[in-house]
């Protein structure tokens, strides 16, 4: 019954997006001004899933779904007896409802722009399992020096994109909400 109720929660939460969804986080700054007097624009599906957040932000944040396909989420939630090393294991019902929930916020099926930069950064058949692998991600960063990230204790590594995007869990990685730990603003 709770599974139920909570999926149909997912499924309205979506169809209420759906409606919304027009604008995301914007690369120009110009827009960031604007959407600096309120809350922050999301550019990708922000996360509303307990459940989600509780099982797969507990060593590292929440990742957006639509910040990877479905076809790599797929593979993820396949694998998570040995998910980096590390064991992520789900109670199979478990792992079924959070699977429903990443494939519907997908980047195939989410209306935000990041989530089509995503899908046309990759060939129909890539599956990356990274986020950081993503071509598009990729190139975003490749002007940041490895000592502010993997040379950064407080970063440690490009996967912990709250470390700098302060609103990554709202689901925007606008330029304006960028601060590098002991660096400060980002000013490109
Ligand atoms: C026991 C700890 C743990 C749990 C729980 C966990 N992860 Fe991870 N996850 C990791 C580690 C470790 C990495 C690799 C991080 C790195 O390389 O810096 C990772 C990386 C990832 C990445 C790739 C990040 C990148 O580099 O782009 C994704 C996507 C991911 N996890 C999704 C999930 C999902 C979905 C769940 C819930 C089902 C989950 N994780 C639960 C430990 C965990
Ligand atoms: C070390 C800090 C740091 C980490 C960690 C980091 N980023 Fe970034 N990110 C930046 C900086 C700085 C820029 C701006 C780069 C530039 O303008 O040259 C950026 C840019 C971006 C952009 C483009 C923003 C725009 O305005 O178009 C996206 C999207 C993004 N990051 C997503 C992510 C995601 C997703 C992760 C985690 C998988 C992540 N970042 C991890 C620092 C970071």
């Amino acid at each position: 019954m709770k599974r139920k109720t909570a999926y149909a929660a997912t499924i309205s939460a979506l169809v209420l997006l759906g409606c919304q969804v027009s604008l995301g986080d914007d690369d120009s700054s110009d827009d960031d001004k604007h959407y600096a007097l309120w809350q922050p624009q999301p550019g990708v599906d922000p996360v509303q899933n307990a459940a989600y957040v509780e099982e797969c932000g507990s060593c590292h944040m929440a990742y957006p779904a639509g910040l990877l396909p479905a076809r790599s989420w797929e593979k993820i939630m396949l694998g998570l007896d040995d998910h980096f090393g590390d064991n992520a294991e789900l109670e199979p019902q478990l792992n079924r409802e959070l699977t429903d929930f990443l494939l519907v916020h997908s980047a195939d099926a989410a209306p935000y722009r990041r989530s089509r930069k995503v899908m046309h950064s990759l060939t129909t058949t890539e599956a990356p399992m990274r986020i950081t692998e993503l071509p598009y991600i990729r190139h975003e960063h490749d002007e940041i020096p490895d000592r502010l990230v993997t040379g950064n204790k407080q970063v440690g590594s490009l996967s912990n994109c709250d470390a700098c995007h302060q609103q990554a869990a709202r689901g925007s990685f606008s330029e304006r909400q960028i601060r590098i730990p002991g660096v400060g603003r980002w000013d490109g």
